[in-house]
C-alpha cells in the first residue's frame, strides 16, 4: 500500500490534497468537514486587512454540456473578522493535529506583516502562504498580484515575513506575468521555504449581450476577475514545469490550477509539485471528491510501483524538452479503425479544411480513408473523432534515425530550401487554389478517387 503522506517544506499532511485558499476554507466549520471527508490540508481563506465584498461575485464559462469549464471571481480576501478566523484555526488544529492548516496572508506594511504572522503562529498554523496573486481588488490597493508582478517588492515583503516566521513560508505566485520564474527566484532569494502556483488569471469570462456589461454584473457594471477551474490547468502545468525545471529555484512546489480529479493531481506532481491544491472543483462538487482523488492516486501509485509521493515528484520533467531538442525523424500517421467508426466524417472535415487534405471520402461507405502519403501526423483527426481509439496515430518511421534542430544548427546544415529532406516534418501535396471551386476540384487532387459531392465519385486524372 503506497504512503500518501507528505512533508512539504516541513509541513506534514496525511496526503498531498489540500484545499486552496478560497471560499471552501472560509471557516472552521468547512475545514473540519473537509478534513473529516479526507482532505490532507487546507490553506485558509486569505486573512488580512478588512474588506467589503460585492454582490454578485462569480462568472462561469459553460462549454456545450459541461458547466463551469472555467470559473471567474471578483471576490476579495476573507471578510470575516480576523479574531474569528484565528480562533477557528486554533480549534481546527486542536481537533486535527496531524492535518496541515496553512494561514494565507495579505497585508501591506512591514508592521502589519509582522503582526499577522505572529498572530497566525500563535493560533497554531503549520505554515503561511503569502498571497501575492489576487488579480482584482487587492492589487488596486498595492497588494496581491501588484506584489507578485514586481519581484523586487515581493522579495522585500518575503524578507519582512522571514524576520518573524518560525513556521514554513510558501509564496503564492500570480500567473499574470510573462515569466513566472522571476517572482519564484525572488522568493528564493528572500529565503522562502516553498512556492505555490497558480493564483487566478486576470480575465473577463463573458459579456451580457442585453445589459452590455461583463459578467459577473454588479448593478449594471462589471470588472475583470480571476479565472480558474479546468480551463486553466494547461497554463498552471506549464508554469509549475517552468519553476520545477529552473536550476536557480529548487523550492518545493504546491501545484494549483484546474485540479478536479486524481489524474489532474498526478499531472501536477509529475511536473514537479509535491502537494496540490484544489478550489473550483471543491466549490463545484463539494468535499466528497476527495474520496475518488485519494483512491485514484493510491491505485495509480500501486500500478506504477511508487511507494511515496516523493518517488513521483517531477518524473515527467526529463521528458519536457525545448522544441529544438525533439527528434524530427520520428513520424506518426493517422489510422482509422473502420470497425469503430460511426461515419460522422468530422475527421474528414477537420483534415480537409483545417489541416492537410489527407482524408478522402469514398462512395458507398461513410468510413473515411487516410491518404497516407499526405498525412503529416498532426493528430487533428484523432482529436476531433468522437469515438475513443477509433483514429490512432501509428509510428511509421523505423526508429533508427534521430535528428534534432539543435544538431542541425550545430552542424551548420539548417535547410536552405523548402524541399530539404532532412528538414524534418512531413511534406505533403497542396491542391492548386482553383481546385477549391466546383468542377475544377478533381483535376488537381491525387489519390485513388475522391467524392466531390453527393454520391458522385470523381476519378482523379493522371493516376
Ligand atoms: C471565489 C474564489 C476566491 C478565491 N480567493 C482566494 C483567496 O482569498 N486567496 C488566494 O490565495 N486565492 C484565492 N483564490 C484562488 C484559488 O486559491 C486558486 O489559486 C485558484 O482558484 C486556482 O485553483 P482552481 O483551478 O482549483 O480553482 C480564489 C479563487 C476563487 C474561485
Ligand atoms: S471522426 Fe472518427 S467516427 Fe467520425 S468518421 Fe472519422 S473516424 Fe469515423
Ligand atoms: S493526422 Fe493530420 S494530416 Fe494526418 S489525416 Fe489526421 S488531420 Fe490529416
Amino acid at each position: 500500500m503506497p504512503d500518501l503522506s507528505i512533508n512539504f517544506a516541513g509541513i506534514k499532511a496525511p496526503n498531498p490534497f489540500w484545499l486552496a485558499s478560497a471560499p471552501p476554507t472560509n471557516s472552521g466549520y468547512q475545514v473540519m468537514k473537509a478534513f473529516d471527508a479526507g482532505w490532507g490540508g487546507a490553506v485558509w481563506k486569505t486573512l488580512g486587512v478588512p474588506v467589503v465584498n460585492v454582490s454578485s461575485r462569480y462568472g462561469g464559462v459553460n462549454y456545450r454540456d459541461k458547466r463551469l469549464v472555467g470559473f471567474n471571481n471578483i471576490e476579495l480576501i476573507s471578510d470575516r473578522p480576523l479574531a474569528d478566523n484565528l480562533r477557528e484555526i486554533e480549534e481546527v488544529k486542536k481537533r486535527f493535529p496531524n492535518h496541515a492548516v496553512i494561514a494565507s496572508l495579505m497585508v501591506q506594511s512591514r508592521q502589519e506583516w509582522h503582526d499577522i504572522v505572529r498572530q497566525s503562529q500563535d493560533a497554531g498554523a503549520d505554515g503561511f502562504e503569502l498571497n501575492f496573486g489576487c488579480p482584482h481588488g487587492m492589487c488596486e490597493r498595492g497588494m496581491g498580484s501588484a506584489v507578485g508582478q514586481e519581484p523586487k517588492v515581493l522579495q522585500m515583503i518575503v524578507e519582512w515575513v522571514m524576520e518573524v516566521a518560525t513556521k514554513p513560508v510558501i509564496v503564492k505566485l500570480t500567473p499574470n506575468i510573462s515569466d513566472i520564474t522571476e517572482p519564484a527566484l525572488a522568493a528564493r532569494r528572500a529565503g522562502a521555504n516553498a512556492i505555490s502556483l497558480i493564483n487566478t488569471i486576470q480575465s473577463i469570462v463573458g459579456v451580457d449581450l442585453d445589459r452590455f456589461a461583463p459578467y459577473p454584473v454588479v448593478d449594471g457594471k462589471g470588472t475583470n476577475g480571476g479565472y480558474c477551474g479546468p480551463a486553466v490547468k494547461p497554463i498552471a502545468l506549464n508554469m509549475v514545469k517552468n519553476c520545477a525545471q529552473h536550476p536557480g529555484i529548487k523550492l518545493p512546489i504546491s501545484g494549483i490550477g484546474g485540479i478536479e480529479n486524481w489524474r489532474d493531481a498526478v499531472e501536477h506532481i509529475l511536473l514537479g509539485a509535491s502537494s496540490v491544491q484544489v478550489c473550483t472543483a471543491a466549490m463545484h462538487f463539494g468535499f466528497g471528491i476527495i474520496r475518488e482523488m485519494a483512491a485514484g492516486l493510491t491505485q495509480y501509485m500501486t500500478d506504477k510501483g511508487f511507494q511515496t509521493i516523493d518517488d513521483m515528484v517531477g518524473r515527467a520533467l526529463p521528458n519536457v524538452l525545448h522544441w529544438e531538442d525533439l527528434n524530427m525523424k520520428y513520424k506518426v500517421t493517422a489510422n482509422i479503425h473502420a470497425e469503430k467508426c460511426i461515419g460522422c466524417q468530422l475527421c474528414y472535415t477537420a483534415c480537409e479544411d483545417g489541416a492537410h487534405q489527407a482524408i478522402r471520402l469514398n462512395a458507398g461507405t461513410r468510413v473515411p480513408e487516410i491518404i497516407e502519403e499526405n498525412c503529416v501526423g498532426c493528430n487533428l483527426c484523432s482529436l476531433v473523432c468522437p469515438v475513443e481509439e477509433c483514429i490512432t496515430m501509428e509510428r511509421t518511421d523505423d526508429g533508427t534515425q534521430r535528428l534534432t534542430w539543435k544538431e542541425r544548427t550545430a552542424a551548420g546544415t539548417i535547410p536552405t530550401e523548402f524541399n530539404d529532406e532532412r528538414a524534418g516534418g512531413r511534406h505533403h501535396w497542396v491542391p492548386a487554389p482553383a481546385a477549391a471551386l466546383g468542377k475544377e476540384r478533381h483535376k488537381t487532387l491525387p489519390g485513388k478517387a475522391r467524392l466531390i459531392s453527393g454520391e458522385t465519385q470523381v476519378p482523379v486524372t493522371g493516376e
